[in-house]
């Protein structure tokens, strides 16, 4: 029997075909996976590394709940035209705190896994309003009505809590300062000492929609404007040895 005949036998019976499917399906997966959970070096170590701020983490709720991971991704591929384009690719440490990860499939607009910094406060604001304003050609939607809709951060100490639960390092006194916290970031008016404090002296405090109160917009533009700032690339070296 030619070994197309054998193949045959599998094809036509779909109890064998889908047994052993299942079982390439499997040697597959361990043979891509399992090394992974073992590699020392799966995520290295980089400095400057830290959970995302109680306001921070308020705005990446809205961009998950918005969908902006449609149309954008966060993840630079070590490609020159990528690397020229974005700033240094990405690192997996660089998204270790991030449940659910927003790597993204699409970019139908750019990358942002580094757009921190890049624009101003009231640049975003303009264009979270109405892109179109800002760049004519723009099919990204109009999110006016993100710095109408205030929020007091009273739900932000228990997604800091699960993502404690599930391994990010916020302790005890982050989860129950974090509407403090929440607050204090997006007030430069406020007592801050302690958000600095808790989370790194670089800490962005602003009022970042220029509106009085505390918006979705500030949230979102809170955790934009951190995104890809963390890991000093001037002083990092890939490990050689990798
Ligand atoms: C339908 C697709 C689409 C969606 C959804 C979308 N965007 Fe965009 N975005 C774009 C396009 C296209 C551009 C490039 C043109 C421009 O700047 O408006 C862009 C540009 C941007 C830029 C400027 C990036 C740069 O480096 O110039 C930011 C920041 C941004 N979007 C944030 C967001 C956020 C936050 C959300 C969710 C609230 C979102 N986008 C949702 C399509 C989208």
């Amino acid at each position: 029997m030619s070994i197309l005949d054998k193949h045959k036998i599998l094809e036509t019976n779909a109890t064998l075909l889908l047994i052993f499917s299942f079982l390439v399906v499997t040697i597959g997966g361990l043979v891509q996976i399992a090394p992974l959970f073992y590699l020392e070096n799966t995520i290295e170590k980089v400095e400057g590394m830290r959970p995302y701020t109680p306001l921070e983490m308020a705005g990446r709720e809205v961009y998950i709940r918005e969908g902006c991971y449609v149309c954008h991704s966060q993840m630079i591929r070590p490609m020159r035209d990528e690397v020229e384009r974005y700033g240094h690719y990405s690192l997996a440490a660089e998204s270790m705190y991030d449940r659910p990860f927003q790597w993204g499939s699409k970019r139908t607009g750019p990358d942002l896994a580094r757009v921190g910094g890049r624009y101003s406060d009231e640049w975003h604001a303009d264009h979270l309003r109405d892109p179109q304003a800002v760049v004519p050609e723009s099919v990204m939607p109009k999110y006016g009505f993100l710095e109408e809709k205030m929020i007091d951060g009273k739900y932000i100490g228990d997604i800091m809590a699960t993502n404690a639960l599930l391994g990010t390092p916020y302790t005890d006194e982050m989860i129950d300062a974090a509407q403090a916290d929440f607050r204090a970031q997006a007030d430069p008016d406020s007592d801050y000492d302690g958000l600095l404090e808790r989370y790194g002296e670089d800490i962005n405090v602003r009022n970042f929609d220029g509106n009085p109160g505390i918006s979705e917009a500030d949230a979102l533009i809170a955790y934009l404007q951190m995104l890809g700032t963390l890991v000093d690339f001037s002083t990092f070296t890939p490990d050689a040895s990798r």
